[in-house]
Parts: structure tokens; sequence; C-alpha cells
């Protein structure tokens, strides 16, 4: 029988890969791990026993894909098919000029000065947060995923739109997101399942769900044409921008789809990064304490402004330790378009290529003793030497996540504001593993006893 070999790599037989679907379903990252530390960094492997996939720890490999020759390497039908069917094509999922337009006219939203102007608003969202949280910590141990969900959406919501998204909507758009996840991943770890999701109504029923939270934000998209409260937001600038070729702004259908995009790109990466962080720090109580002392001689008391809080040395340290052991995006998927050479490793056209993130962020040639937790990694004589390409938590080459900034503001926020006011620790010694679906998630709550660090007043 054909084994499935693609290339001269080391491989999982076709079969071998057809008997790890359960597996795959339960917890793709398990698997991969598995095959990353028996066959090392690069190797093949079938998606379902049927879809030919090459998968890379090795920064030089991930670095020629998504940037030296990355022009050969297009989002692959994950992306633009799976995702395609739910979220439109949008900068995420779409290719060459389409992308470059977009991307070019999206990045504007993002720049640097945008973001000074957004911080105050964000602190304000931040204060009413944490007003609402005393009181939920008071009570007993919280779920800090949940919290975690909830005050990323309200500000990625004011980021988007201008306004905070309500309380009963965050539910409706977080469980879509999740469900929908779920579903998209079923169908890319068992795509021979597809045609029978169509035939027993499924997929509609998933449609559905989606069209549900289209409804919501088509809602906040009108009502922003209705009330002009002039911000600097996202939507504004997508509403009333001029793009440069046509010298007119984009087309509210489309509008739409970048809107959800980012809405789902910006809250579950950052919602999933800072819950992560926090079970990191509760098991390292020394590096709470740090960071608090970094804030009080950064800041004293006061609020931190956009330069002040990227001053937050160890903070950052922190942060990015936790990016590297919990990457929000666990994986980058991409398809060849043409035959390629990588390091005397063939790339067959048509194979998908996957940038493993979570396994590169162990890969024992840049990570030793790589499951400790060790923020250390990350000063500044460590990072100059290391392969850009070993830590890419926000992916890399022209596709690099265009939030990135925006991501680490929110980031920094939240834990200066969450860590001035409380010490924290586990409620329960259950250690918490991780639940991969599209993005990295604990696998349950993550309940947490937050204590004032002096009464508030
Ligand atoms: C910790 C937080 C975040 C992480 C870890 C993260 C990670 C990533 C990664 C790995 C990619 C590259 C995907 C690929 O190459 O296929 C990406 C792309 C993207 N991200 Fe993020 N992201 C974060 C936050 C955000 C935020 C806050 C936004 C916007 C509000 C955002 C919007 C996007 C968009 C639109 C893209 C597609 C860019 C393009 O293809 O040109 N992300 N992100």
């Amino acid at each position: 029988m054909f084994d499935g070999k693609i290339t001269n790599l080391p491989h999982i037989h076709r079969v071998r890969a057809l008997l790890d679907s359960r597996a795959m379903i339960r917890n793709p990252v398990h698997v991969f791990e598995k095959y990353r530390t028996q066959l090392g960094k690069t190797f093949t492997f079938h998606f379902g026993g049927a879809k030919r996939a090459i998968v890379s720890t090795d920064p030089d490999f991930i670095q020629h894909v998504l940037l030296k020759n990355q022009a050969n390497y297009h989002k692959s039908d994950i992306q633009v098919k799976r995702m395609g069917e739910f979220q439109g094509q949008g900068l995420l999922n779409s290719h060459r000029e389409a992308w470059l337009r977009q991307r070019r006219h999206l990045a504007d939203g993002f720049l640097r000065s945008r973001l000074v102007k957004l911080l105050p608003l964000q602190r304000e969202v931040m204060n009413e947060a944490m007003t609402g949280f005393a009181q939920r910590a008071k009570e007993g141990p919280v779920d800090i995923y949940q919290e975690m969900v909830e005050v990323t959406l309200k500000l990625v919501g004011k980021s988007l739109f201008g306004q905070q998204i309500s309380e009963p909507e965050l539910q409706v758009i977080a469980k879509a997101v999740s469900d929908i996840q779920s579903f998209i991943v079923r169908q890319i770890v068992q795509p021979y399942l597809i045609p029978w999701f169509r035939i027993t109504g499924q997929s509609a029923r998933y449609q559905k769900i989606r069209i549900k939270g289209d409804r919501l934000i088509s809602a906040y998209i009108d009502n922003r044409r209705r009330e002009d409260r002039g911000n600097g937001d996202l939507l504004k600038h997508m509403l009333e921008t001029p793009y440069e070729d046509t010298g007119k702004p984009m087309e509210d259908s489309q509008v739409l789809i970048e809107s959800l995009q980012l809405l789902i790109a910006g809250n579950e990466t950052s919602s999933n990064a800072l819950s992560w962080t926090f079970y990191l720090l509760a098991k390292h109580p020394e590096c709470i304490v740090k960071i608090r002392s970094e804030i009080e001689r950064t800041a004293g008391k006061d609020p931190l402004d956009f330069a002040a809080l990227h001053r937050l040395e160890f903070t950052l340290q922190v942060i990015n330790e936790a990016l590297r052991l919990y990457p929000p995006f666990w994986m980058i998927d991409r398809t060849s378009m043409e035959d390629d050479e990588i390091n005397g490793i063939h790339i067959p056209a048509g194979i998908t290529v996957i940038p493993y993130i979570y396994g590169t962020h162990r890969n024992p040639d840049f990570w030793p003793d790589a499951e400790t937790f060790d923020p250390s990694r990350f000063e500044r004589a460590s990072v100059k030497e290391r392969h850009t390409f070993a830590h890419i938590p926000f992916g890399g080459g022209p596709r690099v996540c265009i939030g990135s900034n925006m991501a680490l503001m929110q980031i920094l926020l939240i834990l200066v504001s969450f860590i001035r006011d409380y010490d924290f620790e586990l409620a329960t010694k259950r250690p918490s593993k991780i639940c991969p679906m599209m993005i990295l998630r604990p696998d349950g709550p993550i309940k947490m006893h937050f204590r004032p660090v002096s009464p508030i007043s």
C-alpha cells in the first residue's frame, strides 16, 4: 500500500495518520508533539490520512516560508475555504493584490499614533471593568479565563467600534466564536467528513450561528453611521477613509467581514495569552512581586502612558515567555504554489506547509529546558543572539500580525491594572492543560483567588 511518503523527510505512515484522527480532534498538539520528539524538527503528515502536509519547527525553514519565498506560500484551504465559509474573505484570508490593498488600507488604523490616542479610552474601559471585578473577587475564586474573554472583548470592542459591546452581546459573540471554531477544527482534522456535515445539516446549523453574529456586528456598523462620535476607532477608519486607487471608502459588506475578522483575531488571541500569563504568574509569585515593583519604579501610582507601558522590561519578558509556552496561534498554515526546495528538502507544489509554532517554541536547539518558565530568556542580550524565527507568536514576514502592537498594549494595560491591585494564587492544584482549537485555550476554567494588595477605598 502507498505509505504516503511525500518527500525526503521523516514521515508518518498514512494509515497511522488516519488512526490518529480521533486523537487529533481531542488534541492535535499532543499528536504533533509526539511526532516532533520522535522524528525531529521537520516531518510529513496526512491530516485525516488524506491531506498531505509538511510540519516544521525549524526557524530557517519557517523563515523561508513566511518571508524569503513567501510569494510561493499562500494561506491554505484551512483559512481560505474552511474559515472563509464563516468569516468571508477579508484581510486574514485573502491573497496577492487584494490582500496587499486591504493590508495597506487597514495598517493606518494600527499606527502607533492611533494607539497612543486609543490608550486613554482603553484605560476608561479598564477602570470600569476593575470595579466590577472587585465585587466578584470578594465573592470567592474567579475564573480568570472567563474574566479575560470579557475584558478583552470590551477593549477590542472599544478599539474597533468606539463603544463597548454589551454584556448579553458579549456572551452571544463568545459562544458563537467558540462553537464555530470547534466545527472548523473538526473539518480540518476529518476532511473526509465534510460532505457528511453538509448532508446532515450540521454546516447549515453553524451558518445560522454565524448569521446571528453578523446581525450583531451590522447593528454596530449602522449605529456608527448614524451617530458620529468622532473617535479614532477602526470602524470609523474603515467607513470613511478612501482607498488610494478608487478614492472611495470600503463597501459596507466588506466592513462587516473585516470587523468580524478583527474582532475574532483580536479577542481570542489576547484573552488566551492573558489567561496563560496569569496562570504562569500564579505559579511564580516572585514574578508578581517583581512586576509590581517595576510598575512602582516606572510610574508610582500614576497611570502609565504608551511609552511608560513599553518601558516595563521585565513585564514584557514575562509576556514573551508566556507567548512562547502558550502561543495563541499554535500553528500557521500555507499551501505551496510551485515546487520549491528548502535546505535540501523538496517541497512539492500543492502541499500544505505548517509552521508549527508550539513546537518551534520548544525546539531544543534554541530553548534548553523548554518546558521551564524562565522570563530571562527574553533579556535583550539573549534575544539578540537567537534566530529571529525561533519565537514567532505573531507570525513573521509580510503577513505578520497587524494587531501585535495593539495586543501588547492591551495585555500590558490589563496586567498592570490587576497586579497593581491584587495578589493572586491558583484555587486548585489541578494543572491547567491545553485545549488547542484554532487558538490554544485552557481545557477549562482557571480558578484563582484574588486578594487586594492594600484595602481598596
Ligand atoms: C496576543 C495576541 C495576538 C496573537 C498571538 C496574534 C497572532 C497572529 C498570528 C500568528 C498571525 C499570522 C497568521 C498567519 O500568518 O497565517 C496573525 C495575523 C493577524 N492578526 Fe493577530 N494576533 C494577536 C492579536 C491581534 C489583534 C489584537 C488583532 C486586531 C485587532 C489581530 C489581527 C490580525 C489580523 C487581521 C491578521 C492577518 C494579517 C494579514 O494576513 O495580513 N491580531 N495574528
